[in-house]
């Protein structure tokens, strides 16, 4: 049938308004955990829909979005300068918007809008799909904020726009929030009661990263060995669930295992682990798919039994050795690495001292560390006196760092001579001759290029090494090379 003139011109109208809206710039920046890096993502999906396409000059940016982290006082220091420099920016340019996301929004609310009229725009970890709505009010000239955090939000349903992208490796987040209220933490206040997201949905999203190319992933969460998926709702609420619910429940063995039955060549890595909820059922499934990664984030914070009452870690020390003892025993050449904290309040000499053995004790691979920095409404912060000297804080920090510098030496050393599986991720930092990628334990290792491609999986012999990084040569592909 012929057009009539009112619909072509109604047609080209729309496409006109189309294009128009779709030349929309976003440019968004992200601060601390991975979790903050895997939500942009989903940030730039729902903008995406709304006619944003991001970019990576800030020149260019109608709308700056700063994806937040709040887990020590630094953290919030350089976001504040950046957004500072944002808003020195919009005198030259007032149409652009600038919006500050995730746990700073969530912390300091109003706060930035009010006293400091920095942004236009806040918005907290739970109410991204609020953007549209939010964004219609800062183009109408008014300011924004929702900072309110929810029961069942998993951005299940969002199918995250990959930023920066290797095209190789990817994260997927399968839990929020955290219930494990560790007295120094703020992440309980900032992402609200921990919830797990719908294993489908999960085992969907890596299937398509699979289509799309992409050979490893990382599934998400502040305590992944804690994931529970009854059918939504609260963790802490599972209790009240109807029977069907409770013999229906998945938890992490078995999420693991149907990502690693879903995709049997695709590489799956995960964290974070809490060592009170890591269970021998998460051990044995990593041991029993050649696809899960001998590889383990299990932060401990301190050595001590009694810094970890204090800071209501539920384990002890010997508690924590068991749980080495058994990943060593059910997976040999697992790599395990950690987080730690140094100075909580009234730590003493010899609560690092038994920091030190236990670290001796592990002979980590890798570690993360961090002198203690008091956050406000946490419960270290209204019940106990940051005490320790900043320069105590500094000395002990250096120490564990050194200690944690020679393991991971002793470790990389240990890959010597053996031919292991790698996947290659990219080039090189250092050389464009060299592929850079990692073998199962996440050990960085090099080799020349020679007619390898990224993604492949590559059998890679380990000749020399750094402190952290691997020299080699590929001898071949994979048997796992597609
Ligand atoms: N379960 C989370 C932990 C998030 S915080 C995860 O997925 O990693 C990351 C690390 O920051 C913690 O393990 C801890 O070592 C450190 N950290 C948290 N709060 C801190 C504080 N107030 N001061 C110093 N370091 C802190
Ligand atoms: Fe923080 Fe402890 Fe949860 S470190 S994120 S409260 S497990």
């Amino acid at each position: 049938m012929e057009k009539t003139i009112d619909e072509s011109v109604q047609g080209s109208a729309l496409s006109l308004e189309k294009k128009n809206t779709n030349s929309r710039k976003l440019y968004i920046e992200s601060y601390g955990c991975q979790m903050n890096f895997s939500d942009s993502e989903i940030v730039a999906s729902i903008l995406s829909n709304e006619g944003f396409n991001t970019t990576q000059e800030l020149k260019e940016a109608d709308l700056v979005l700063v994806n937040t982290c709040s887990i020590r006082e630094k953290a919030e220091l350089t976001v504040r300068k950046r957004l500072e420099k944002f808003n020195a920016i919009k005198k030259d340019r007032p149409h652009m918007k600038v919006g500050v996301l995730g746990c700073m929004a969530e912390r300091l609310k109003h706060k930035f809008l009010e006293e400091e009229k920095i942004v236009d725009m806040v918005v907290g970890p739970d109410a991204y799909k609020d953007l549209p709505n939010l964004i219609q009010e800062i183009d109408e000239g008014r300011n924004a904020v929702n900072v309110i955090l929810s029961k069942d939000e998993t951005y299940g349903d969002v199918a995250p726009v990959r930023l920066n992208s290797n095209g190789v490796t990817a994260f997927v987040s399968i839990t929020r929030g955290c219930d494990n209220m560790c007295t120094f933490c703020v992440v309980p206040f900032t992402r609200g009661r921990e919830r797990s997201r719908d294993p489908q949905s999960i085992v969907d999203e890596v299937n398509d990263l699979w289509e799309k190319g992409y050979r490893e992933v990382t599934l998400l969460g502040q305590n992944v060995d804690s994931y529970l998926w009854y059918g939504g709702g609260l963790k802490k609420d599972f209790a009240k669930a109807s029977e069907m619910q409770k013999a229906t429940a998945v938890d992490f063995a078995q999420l693991l295992e149907k990502v690693a039955l879903a995709q049997p060549r695709m590489r799956i890595r995960f964290s974070t682990s809490n060592p009170q909820d890591m269970t021998l059922d998460v051990i044995r499934t990593m041991a029993k798919y050649e696809n899960i990664c001998n590889y383990i984030h299990l932060p401990v914070q301190s050595g001590s039994n009694r810094i970890l009452k204090a800071m209501n870690r539920l384990h002890t020390r010997e508690e924590y050795f068991e749980l080495i003892d058994n990943i060593k025993a059910i997976i040999p050449d697992c790599a395990i690495s950690q987080d730690m904290i140094t100075g909580f309040p009234t730590e003493t000499e010899q609560d690092h001292q038994d920091t030190l053995s236990l670290m001796e004790y592990v002979k980590y691979d890798y570690g993360f560390m961090f002198a203690y920095s008091e956050r406000p409404g946490t419960l270290a912060e209204r019940k106990l006196t940051d005490d320790v000297p900043a320069e105590v804080k500094k000395r002990r920090l250096a120490e564990i760092i050194e200690l944690q510098r020679r393991h991971c030496q002793e470790r990389t050393e240990q890959h010597l001579g053996k031919v292991q599986e790698v996947l290659i991720e990219g080039t090189s930092k250092k050389s464009e001759e060299h592929w850079m990628g990692r073998n199962s334990q996440n050990t960085v290792a090099v080799f020349p290029k020679e007619n390898y491609k990224v993604g492949d999986f590559v059998m890679v012999r380990m000749d020399d090494c750094t402190s952290a990084t691997l020299i080699g040569k590929a001898v071949g592909y994979s048997d796992n090379n597609v």
